[in-house]
């Protein structure tokens, strides 16, 4: 029987109504996972495929009825124009994270700035800094064994020498002191959040923190000003609906101008503060 991409073109527009997206997944897929530019899948639509080719769309399909995200799905995610290695150990990289690469480049005025990035995750966040600002020294730290082998990776990947890995919980281990900035995109999801069913592919402790939410901005608040220099910037990612309370949290760590920036679609999702 020809089995040929036409069949599972076919195939999967009639699941677009059960699972939202997988033909453009299912685009993306042919791209980055079997290697066809856009004139392959034109020139060869009708003709056989390979049963490699077949086994891997078949996983292509099971993955994608469990909801697993395509990133996961490729081990591919895009972040500041580049490319990062992704599996289920860590966070997918999100396009707000971006504000904050975009607010340190804006306030780093001193030359060669020292900089932590707390919950490194991929290393999405520490790595694009660390290419984007010359002359930047930049320690990603996570407490997760397995989320700093994925951020190694990106550091392999994007031969980035001015990135560090550390493995601390948030700075208690860190010696150094004196950081220009400080910054993080912390779990801040409350336990009870009823979006998190929507993110069940994605680890847990890089999602939900204690005291609704608040916990880990408490804690990073009160370690970061003892380890930034005077003048030295905390940066923090938060939800749409938390500004205020991050406002609060840092004002009573005694930062100054502290300040939110909204996203692209609008919410305050950004609040910086100066030590
Ligand atoms: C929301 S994810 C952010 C990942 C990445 N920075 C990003 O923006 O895509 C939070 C990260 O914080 C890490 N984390 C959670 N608790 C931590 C702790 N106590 N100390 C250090 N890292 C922690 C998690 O392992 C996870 O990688």
């Amino acid at each position: 029987m020809l089995i040929s991409i036409a069949t599972y073109t076919r195939k999967i527009s009639s699941l677009e109504s059960s699972i939202p997206g997988i033909s453009k997944n299912f685009r993306f897929f042919l791209k980055k996972s079997l290697n066809y530019s856009d004139l392959n899948i034109i020139l060869e639509n009708e003709m056989n495929i390979s049963e490699a080719e077949v086994n891997k769309i078949e996983d292509f399909i099971s993955l994608s009825r469990n909801k697993t995200p395509i990133e996961y799905i490729l081990n591919d995610s895009e972040f500041y124009g580049r490319s990062f290695y992704v599996d289920s150990r860590v966070l997918i990289p999100r396009d707000e994270t971006e504000l904050i690469v975009d607010l340190v480049k804006e306030y780093s005025a001193s030359n060669n700035p020292k900089i932590a990035d707390l919950g490194t995750g991929s290393g999405c966040i520490g790595i694009s800094l660390a290419i984007e600002i010359a002359g930047s020294s930049v320690t990603g730290i996570d407490n997760s064994l397995e989320a700093l082998e994925v951020a190694k990776k990106n550091k392999n990947l994007h031969k980035t020498s001015n990135f560090e890995l550390r493995r601390s919980n948030w700075l208690e281990g860190i010696k150094d002191k004196h950081f220009d900035f400080i910054v993080s995109n912390p779990p801040y999801i409350s336990s009870s959040d009823e979006h998190l069913k929507d993110l069940m592919h994605e680890p847990k402790k890089a999602l939900i923190s204690s005291e609704n939410g608040y916990s880990d901005f408490k804690k990073i608040s009160t370690q970061a000003y003892k380890k930034l220099k005077k003048g030295g910037i905390l940066i923090f990612e938060h939800g749409y609906n938390q500004a205020n309370k991050v406002n609060e949290i840092m004002q009573s760590n005694y930062f100054n101008q502290i300040k939110n920036f909204k996203d692209y679609q609008g919410h305050p999702r950004i609040t910086i503060g100066i030590k």
